[in-house]
């Protein structure tokens, strides 16, 4: 093998700058070439491409967003923008094509598969971790850490005003930023997408389960991490019927893009560096339309389509934990005495 490619694609996450180190230290190891293509998709069409060798990749590991850009480019799902692709990768040498990206963006590789012959593969990069086939996606734990960062501040306020406070946190169609977030901030309640039902019953069940809160408690702050896209209006919305329901004061909260820049931590540093490694390798040994993944501690590689055509479920027992064992209002009294 003596020449690879590289993009970034979708939304970026932290961690995708040390994914493209690896790929391309790990490409330089073996004595391959990497051409690195600008703003997604959208370069394997435009052209818009630079060779990168270990002096490009220095002093990236601990940067955010992406070197090479990214883009949704929703052109590449016609025929003939895959087939201008595959007539460009032929044209530079290109063997194998690694896509850095989610699901959206592992479709298009496959698709490009169709028209193309060189090898496909995919590395998961997004702050959703809506990627089945891989424990984490390389930006995943970042953006939780900045989540939980910008609650932990939340809640200072909305204890000293005793406020209730709404805060959206992303995940396009997926509770894993939310259900984490709210876990590790000791929030009191999460909505997310694989737990809600409808608008009406979720607002009756915030509204009891507040009053018994408050109850159990006295006046208190109380949190809600929400999933976005759950309903029109999101948390503004919410936080209007809130209170319009409960004459409590009740202030939304949009983490927005934020949660998707800053340093990488360690986590994604090390996730993204060892599933760069591996798909360098799985390159040489002729893999294709393949994702590269971490399950248990392992790296594997599994069929590309793997990835979209089944939904990761969230780990029950954080569900468990955060909905069962430390809703308070659901604990009895057990009329301990005060040891002072
Ligand atoms: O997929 C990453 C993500 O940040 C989602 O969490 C969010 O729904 C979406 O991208 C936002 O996309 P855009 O930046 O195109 O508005």
């Amino acid at each position: 093998m003596r020449k690879i490619a590289v993009l970034t694609s979708g939304g970026d996450a932290p961690g995708m700058n040390a994914c493209i180190r690896a790929i391309v230290l790990t490409a330089e190891h073996f004595g391959i070439q990497v051409i690195g293509y600008k703003h997604g998709f959208n370069g394997l069409i435009d052209q818009e491409y630079l060779p990168l060798k270990s002096r490009n990749v220095a002093n990236i590991i601990q940067r955010g967003g992406t070197i090479l850009r990214s883009a949704r480019c929703l052109t590449f799902k016609t025929d003939d923008a895959a087939k201008v692709a595959a007539k460009n990768l032929n044209a530079l040498g290109i063997e194998a094509l690694l896509i850095i990206g989610g699901d959206g963006s592992f479709r298009g590789a496959s698709h490009l598969s169709k028209y193309w012959q060189g090898q496909v593969i995919g590395l998961p990069g997004t702050i959703d971790n809506d990627i089945f086939g891989t424990d984490a996606t390389i930006g995943y734990f970042t953006a939780i850490e900045t989540a939980l960062d910008s609650i932990d501040k939340v809640r200072d306020t909305a204890d000293a005003f005793e406020r209730i406070f709404l805060v959206e946190v992303m995940g396009r169609h997926a509770g894993f930023i939310g259900l984490n977030a709210a876990l590790a901030s000791a929030s009191d309640q999460v909505l997310v997408p694989e737990l809600c039902t409808d608008f009406e019953t979720e607002v009756d069940n915030i509204v009891n389960h507040l009053k018994a809160a408050m109850n159990k408690r006295g006046n208190c702050s109380y949190i809600i991490v929400t999933a976005e896209n759950l309903w029109p209006g999101g948390v503004t919305y919410l936080a209007q019927v809130l209170h319009e329901k409960t004459k409590l004061e009740c202030r939304p909260v949009i983490l927005g893009h934020v949660q998707r820049g800053g340093s990488p931590v360690s986590q994604d540093r090390i996730l993204a560096t060892k599933l760069g490694a591996y798909a360098v390798e799985q390159a040489i040994e002729g893999k294709t339309n393949i994702m590269v993944g971490e399950q248990n501690n392992t790296l594997l590689a599994q069929p590309i389509e793997v990835s979209w055509q089944q939904r990761k479920p969230l780990d029950p027992y954080l569900v468990k934990i955060q909905q069962d064992f430390f809703d308070i209002t659901k604990h009895a009294e057990h009329g301990i005495e005060s040891i002072n």
